[in-house]
Parts: structure tokens; C-alpha cells; sequence
């Protein structure tokens, strides 16, 4: 509406018949000859040629321009929907085939039609226009949705945009009783949406039918893979006054592409215009993660578009009709209590505003913590939020958020949710909390964020509670030191690790070498251009193993060897991508067919530190004859397991030592589900546990399983890599380690998967902390600070590292420990770059 005068002025503008503007001249070829009857004097003959010459090449010149340039025509597609008010709804506009239909869409079609001839800069390229559905709009009207194709000289693209976009209906008295085009709404389309609504190969019309549900799926699901260069599209609708929940139970598509690749569109409407697009979806999730919907009103557009590669399974959905409800929020006088995103975990539906109005007994306060918080628009430019929010205290909270507390400061407190027209997401979950304002934090200390943690977090140089506070003002203790310049104690192994733990670096500081020198690994300081040279200068051959550049080099203990004895001097080149050896062995596929996950997707709304379904397809339970979990495994490959040699020594009452008191179970997630479909379970062949390992110290705690039969890999089962003896798993790395071993030390063991990320500790640092017991066949990893470990049950499990390669690679094994989790005492694990010889001895892998 602000437009109104630039589109006057914009209609003002003289036009020409043939709907070119006026800046069209044909003026050169006339005054050429007035320029030849100038006379017959010979020094203007020359000049008379010369200015000839230059204004047949003028002519020439705007005539190529006039038929190559100004006649070359695009076609600019507009897709959009208008309200057509006074009209009751039928049955019958659900179906372009019904006569009412053909009546209603013909009658608006040639009430477009007319808007467009009388607008000037629109008429002359109209091309065709088509309603091509219908559904109920409010207040006795119907919506109609339409795309529009137009021929356009390509130097008028945007200014046809900017006319359809002005484009004015002729007013309508308000006392008319009879049907009319109230409003109008377009947006620029890509001509393939004019294509894909003439083309009906792939179109489906579904109406939702009372209490039961509707489902669909793409072509071919699930017997084959979905076919390339397709373009679907669902048309799905509910009754009035319905809204559409729509929810996908499976989804296997490509992995997601900047451009192009395979995607699903959701939109929420029956024209795919780009407002209005509630979701885009690529990739694959896992089965746990719930893909759910809603739409704003009773229809929803769902679209398909593959390009010409890969094969991938595809979708299956399923629809039904829930009564529209657009309340929210609501005013809760309680002292504590949960809320949550409309329809939490699914996606919230578009275009709600809920405020919740929280009132707590008068003398007390309210602490609201935001657990889970997914509320990102794409369109909604970074760090603003100006689309989809949550407003606390004057405040605006977007896109994905660790858990955050927000305090009142009265015994009030109002949370607002606001979301837009496009692209929704899953939401939140908070909690709310009345407390003392004098004790905020009984027993505990208090953030400055508001939140609570327990006394012992303070001055740890842990940052627990997300602003520092917990670390501000503290003394350090022997077995810390004080960063430089935020005066944070930080545990003393954080010093030299390699990591950057102060922010100032003042902890890695001490421990380098100077400027422009190299560290070796035995540390020794050597210039940097002295690195990769070629010459091993450390006396370790440091310098020479982690290299960019590929070069043979001599073999040491940090180089890569290929099949063919020669050793290269690049870091970490197994399976990277690039063939780095001579007799490309680093790429060898029965080498770099391992460490990947099937699902592309993680789940956002499993609890606490469950692993997703197929996130560890390694992961292997190892059970007793009394069908109890005891340890843990990881698949290598199709018939070897890699695990801890502890978990196969007998005792004085069991021979664990036995093959056939142990039965494996691939794919399992639950415990409780051992039977379940995605599961494998085999009986083991023989154990071939490290002669070398040591009851005393744990030293080379490895042990080799063989399956009694192979297992094929599915999305739930697949192996690991196994590194090469020189692959760096470096200081300050994060890692994961699972298994489903007891939650609390001395505690009982897990039903579901477990994960926790935790990080490769300094050997020597870890040494310390552990009275000396580690050999280097061990490796430790975890928090010195405590609190997150692996425990009983989890030994022999996977500690799997994330490469950039993006493949996973089994950096330990879950070994020992002294306790579970405990302060200054973290996990150790064997060192499987250090077990790579004997794993092939032993498996010839
Ligand atoms: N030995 C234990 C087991 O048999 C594993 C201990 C791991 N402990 C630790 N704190 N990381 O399950």
C-alpha cells in the first residue's frame, strides 16, 4: 500500500502501441541524408564518409540490439491465491473435474484476466492464467489458488515483478451482495510450477476422512528408490474449520544440498509460494526423531523434487484432521509446572501468538528455565529476531538455544510465542519455579544467570554456569593455575594440551616454542621451515609424518605405511578422499567401506543423553547365558567384533572365557527389545583376548570376537573404521563413548543407549592424576572436572572419534577407571592406534 504513488507514477510513463517504452528512437537513418545534400565540396566528402560510416554502424547496431537484445523473451511464472468473497463453499471445488468447479475457476480466471488488461504494464505479455484448486476462506468466501505465465522482454523482468506485486483490484462496494475478487496475493514462481500444475503424472488429491488417517508416500516406497528428476506434489485437505496434522514416519532422502539435490516442501496453502513454506526437508532423520506439522488452516501442499542422482529410499506419511485450535498460553497460578511450544515436539503450527501469564505465591519469585529450544527461521536474518520468537522479561529469544533460565522479578512473570506465516520448527519446553528472593539457591550456588549448581562446580574452571560467575573471585588450589588475563583457575593438565582453555591461550603458552619453531613430539623446538622438509630433524621423524603436502619419507611410528612398505609424510591419510599412496592402498574400499551413519539427521527431543536409533551402528551388547548385558563390543566388520579383554577372563565361577556362554546383539538400541526387528543376535565363534593382557595393570586390554556367522549391514548395523598406527587422535579431541553400563558409580546399568562427549586427556598430565598406572597402550579420556565417564557394563565398548573425513573411527575401548566419573580420575581406554598390528594378526583386517 505505501507503493501507491510510485505505481502512478510507474502508470504515467507514455507508452508505446507495440508495449515497448518510449525510449525506442529510430531517428539516425533521416539525418544521414540530410548530411549527403550538404554539397559537393571535396574536403567534406572524407567527412561526409566517415560520419556515414559511423551512423550506418549506429543503425546496424540498435537493430541487432532491437532484434537479438529487445526481442529476447522470458517467461516470468507468478503463483499466488485471492479471496473470493460472497461465495459459499462446495463440495464440488475440491475436484477440477466437477462442472461447479470448471463454472467457479472459469468466472475467476476471467476476473484475473480483465485485472491484468487493464493494467498497462502487465497486458501486453499475458500468457495464460489458471485457478487450479479451491478451499473454504473465512467469512462466507472461498480462497482460490493460481498461477499466471507471462511472456516478458527480458529487460522488463523486474518491472513486471514490481506490477504484479502493485497490482490493484478495482473496488468492490461492500454492500455487494454478489460474488467478487476481494483480494490478491502473488509472488514469482520458477516456470517449472506452471509445468508441474499442467503436468498430472505425479499429483494426488487426498481429503482427510474423520477419525482415521490418511497416508501417502513417495513413488516407489518402499520397494524401490524414488525416481530422478521427478516433481510431486499432495494436495491434502480437512474438513472446515479442521487443520491438518501431518506427520512423516519415515524419511530417506539425499543428503541436503546448498543447491539443488532432493528435497520435500511443505507449504501451508495449495499454491507453493515461498511465504508460506512451513518446512523444507533433505537428508534422512532416524525413526526416534518426530517429523510433525500442523497447518494454519484446513489445507497443506506438499511437493517433491528430486534431481538425477543417487538412490534413496524415500518418504512415508500419514495425515489426519484435528479441530483448529488457535488458543494458547493461558494464565497458571501455581508454584511450579511445565510449558511448552504448541504441540511440543512436533513442529508448532504457523502463525500463533501465546502468551502464558505465570503467577507464584506474592512473597516468592519465578526462575523460568527454557530446556529445549528450537525456534529458527531461515528467513529471519541472523541474530534478529523478527520472525518466530519467545519474549521474556522485554527480551527476544530465536533459533536453537542451550538450556537458559530467565528470573522474574516480582511473583509474575509472562512468556510470549510468536510464530509467523513460514517455516516452523519444534519449539520449546520450560520449567517454572517459584523461589525464596532472598535464597534463590538453597545448598547451592547461585549463577548469575539464575541458575543453581551445586557448591563443589564453584571455581573448578569449569564454566557451569554459562557467564563465568561460578568462576570469578576464586582462589586457586595447588592443582590448578590462574589464567592470565580472566583470572579463572583452571585445573593444571589444561596446561600444554594444546587446547586453548583460558581464552588468552596464556595455558598453552608456556609449552610452545617460540615463534616460527615446531614442536616435536619428543619436545624438541626446531625452526618451522624445517617441517616437512624432508629431513627428519626432530630425530623422531615428527617433522616429516604430519605433513600437507604427500611426500615418501622414512618410516617412523608417526608416519602412514602403504601396502607397499613406502611411508608418506601426510597426516591422517587413510580414507580422506585423495590417494595419497603410490598404489592408492589409503583408499582401498574394503579399507573405507566403515564409520558412517546411516541417518543424517539427529534427533533434537530424545532425553538426556540417550543415543539416537542407528546413531552408533557399531555398538554392540554383549550378553551372558543369563541374558544379562555385561559388555560391550564394536563391529569391525562383517564378522569380527573388536572388545576388552577384562570382559573374558574367567572368575572362579565363570568361564567367561567360553565362546558359548556369549551371545551378541547387533542393531539394538532398548534393552528391553532384544527381540525387535532391527536386531541381530549371533552366537560367538571364538574369543582371542591380548596374550599379553595383564590382570594387574589392564594393560593391552583388547580382545577379538568372531562371529559364528556374518551379519549384513543395515541402517542399524554397520562397522566402524579401525585407525592406522600413525592416525592422530589429538589432545583436546572430543570423543564419544556408549554403552548401556551403569548411570552413577555402583549404580545399575542402562536400558537405552547411552552417549556422553568427552575429550582426549595429555598422557602425561592424566599420568599424574592416575599414580602412574598408564601405559601406552592406554589412553585417557573425559573431564577431569568429573561428572561425565563411562562406568560398569560400558567396558569393552566404543570410544568412536568423528573424522573430517566425516567417517567414525574407534579411537579406544572402554577399559578401566578408578570409580565412575569422579573428580580428577577420568575414564582410560585402550589405545587402539597402538593394538592396529595386532587387530590385523589377529583378523587380517
Ligand atoms: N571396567 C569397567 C567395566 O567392566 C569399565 C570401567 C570404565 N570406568 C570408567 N570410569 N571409565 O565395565
Amino acid at each position: 500500500m505505501k507503493d501507491s504513488d510510485s505505481a502512478m507514477k510507474y502508470n504515467n510513463r507514455p507508452q508505446s502501441m507495440n508495449g515497448f517504452d518510449e525510449e525506442v528512437e529510430f531517428l539516425p537513418a533521416t539525418n544521414s541524408k540530410k548530411v549527403e545534400k550538404r554539397g559537393p565540396k571535396k574536403k567534406f566528402v572524407l567527412l561526409g564518409v566517415v560520419i556515414g560510416a559511423a551512423l550506418l554502424s549506429l543503425t546496424v547496431g540498435l537493430l541487432v540490439w532491437h532484434f537479438a537484445y529487445r526481442n529476447a523473451r522470458v517467461q516470468r511464472v507468478y503463483t499466488g491465491f485471492l479471496r473470493i468473497a460472497n461465495t459459499e463453499f462446495r463440495d464440488a471445488y475440491e475436484n477440477s473435474t466437477t462442472a461447479e468447479f470448471n463454472e467457479l475457476s472459469e468466472r475467476v480466471t476471467n476476473t484475473l484476466k480483465n485485472v491484468y488488461l487493464a493494467d498497462k504494464d502487465i497486458a501486453p505479455y499475458i500468457q495464460q492464467c489458471s485457478v487450479h484448486a479451491f478451499s473454504e476462506g473465512i467469512d462466507n468466501s472461498v480462497m482460490g489458488y493460481y498461477w499466471s505465465e507471462f511472456s516478458v522482454p527480458a529487460y522488463r523482468e523486474v518491472a513486471m515483478d514490481k506490477a504484479i506485486s502493485e497490482l490493484k483490484l478495482p473496488s468492490v462496494n461492500p454492500r455487494q451482495r454478489s460474488s467478487a475478487v476481494v483480494s490478491l496475493v502473488a509472488y514469482p514462481a520458477d516456470p517449472q510450477i506452471a509445468r508441474n500444475f499442467r503436468d498430472k503424472s505425479c499429483a494426488f488429491f487426498l481429503h482427510s476422512q474423520t477419525g482415521s488417517v490418511t497416508k501417502f508416500s513417495s513413488p516407489g516406497f518402499p520397494d524401490s528408490a524414488y525416481p530422478p528428476n521427478v516433481r510431486c506434489q499432495w494436495t491434502l485437505r480437512a474438513d472446515a474449520g479442521h487443520m491438518i496434522h501431518l506427520n512423516f514416519k519415515t524419511f530417506r532422502m539425499e543428503k541436503c544440498k546448498v543447491n539443488g539435490g532432493d528435497y520435500v516442501t511443505l507449504y501451508d496453502s495449495l499454491s507453493p509460494l515461498e511465504p508460506r513454506i512451513l518446512n523444507r526437508l533433505c537428508g534422512s532423520y532416524p525413526p526416534s526423531y518426530n517429523l510433525t506439522f500442523f497447518s494454519s488452516e484446513n489445507v497443506m501442499l506438499v511437493t517433491l523434487v528430486t534431481d538425477y542422482v543417487g538412490k534413496f529410499p524415500g518418504f512415508h506419511a500419514e495425515f489426519k484432521q484435528l479441530p483448529k485450535i488457535t488458543l494458547c498460553g493461558g494464565n497458571i497460578k501455581d508454584s511450579n509446572g511445565n510449558i511448552t511450544s504448541p504441540y511440543f515436539p512436533a513442529h508448532y503450527p504457523p502463525n500463533r501468538d501465546c502468551i502464558w501469564q505465570i503467577e507464584v505465591p506474592n512473597n516468592k519469585h519465578v526462575k523460568l528455565r527454557f530446556n529445549l529450544f528450537y525456534v529458527a527461521d531461515p528467513g529471519a536474518p541472523a541474530n534478529q529476531c523478527t520472525k518466530d520468537y519467545v519474549e521474556v522479561k522485554a527480551k527476544k529469544y530465536c533459533g536453537e538455544q542451550k538450556s537458559f533460565v530467565v528470573s522474574s522479578d516480582s511473583n509474575k512473570i509472562s512468556v510470549r510465542f510468536v510464530s509467523d506465516q513460514s517455516y516452523t520448527d519444534t519449539g520449546f519446553t520450560a520449567e517454572y519455579l517459584s523461589f525464596e528472593p532472598q535464597n534463590p539457591c538453597p545448598n547451592q550456588f547461585s549463577c548469575m544467570t539464575g541458575r543453581c549448581i551445586s557448591l563443589d562446580k564453584k571455581c573448578d574452571g569449569w564454566n557451569d554456569c554459562d557467564d563465568f560467575s561460578d568462576e570469578l573471585a576464586c582462589t586457586c588450589t595447588d592443582q590448578q593455575f590462574r589464567c592470565a588475563s580472566s583470572n579463572h583457575c583452571k585445573p593444571k593438565y589444561f596446561v600444554c594440551d594444546g587446547v586453548n582453555d583460558c581464552g588468552d591461550n596464556s595455558d598453552e603458552l608456556q609449552c610452545k616454542c617460540p615463534e616460527n619453531m615446531f614442536k616435536c613430539g619428543n619436545g624438541k623446538c626446531i625452526p618451522n621451515a624445517k617441517k616437512c622438509d624432508q629431513t627428519d630433524d626432530c630425530g623422531d621423524g615428527y617433522d616429516e609424518a604430519k605433513c600437507d603436502k604427500v611426500a615418501v619419507t622414512a618410516c617412523t611410528q608417526y608416519t602412514y605405511k602403504c601396502k607397499n612398505n613406502q611411508c608418506i609424510s601426510k597426516k591422517n591419510p587413510e580414507c580422506d578422499g585423495e590417494q595419497d599412496c603410490s598404489d592408492g592402498s589409503d583408499e582401498d574400499t574394503s579399507k573405507c567401506s566403515c564409520g558412517k551413519r546411516p541417518y543424517t539427521k539427529k534427533s533434537r527431543i530424545v532425553g538426556g543423553i540417550n543415543a539416537d536409533i542407528g546413531e552408533f551402528p557399531w555398538q554392540v551388547s554383549l550378553h551372558t547365558k543369563n541374558d544379562k548385558h555385561t559388555c560391550g563390543a564394536s563391529l569391525v566388520s562383517s564378522k569380527f567384533l573388536i572388545s576388552a579383554a577384562h570382559c573374558f577372563q574367567d572368575d572362579r565361577s565363570i568361564r567367561y572365557s567360553d565362546p558359548a556362554l556369549w551371545t551378541a546383539y547387533l542393531g539394538l538400541h532398548d534393552q528391553a527389545q532384544i527381540k525387535g526387528s532391527n536386531v541381530m543376535e549371533r552366537k560367538i565363534k571364538n574369543i582371542r583376548a591380548h596374550t599379553g593382557f595383564n590382570d594387574n595393570t589392564y594393560d593391552n586390554d583388547i580382545a577379538v570376537l568372531e562371529l559364528e556367522s556374518p551379519v549384513s549391514f543395515t541402517d542399524f548395523i554397520q562397522p566402524i573404521c579401525i585407525p592406522d598406527t600413525s592416525y592422530d587422535f589429538p589432545v583436546g579431541k572430543s570423543l564419544w563413548v556408549t554403552g548401556w553400563g551403569a548411570l552413577t558409580e555402583g549404580g545399575t546399568g542402562a536400558q537405552i543407549l547411552q552417549k556422553a562427549e568427552i575429550r582426549v586427556i595429555n598422557q602425561t598430565e592424566c599420568n599424574k592424576l592416575l599414580d602412574d598406572q598408564l601405559s601406552l597402550r592406554m589412553l585417557c579420556a573425559g573431564f577431569i572436572s568429573g561428572g561425565i565417564d563411562a562406568c560398569q557394563g560400558d567396558s569393552g565398548g566404543p570410544l568412536s572419534s568423528v573424522e573430517s573425513n566425516s567417517k567414525i573411527y574407534l579411537a579406544g575401548i572402554v577399559s578401566w577407571g578408578e570409580g565412575c566419573a569422579r573428580r580428577n580420575k577420568p575414564g582410560v581406554y585402550t589405545r587402539v592406534t597402538a593394538m592396529r598390528d595386532w587387530i590385523k594378526e589377529k583378523t587380517g583386517l
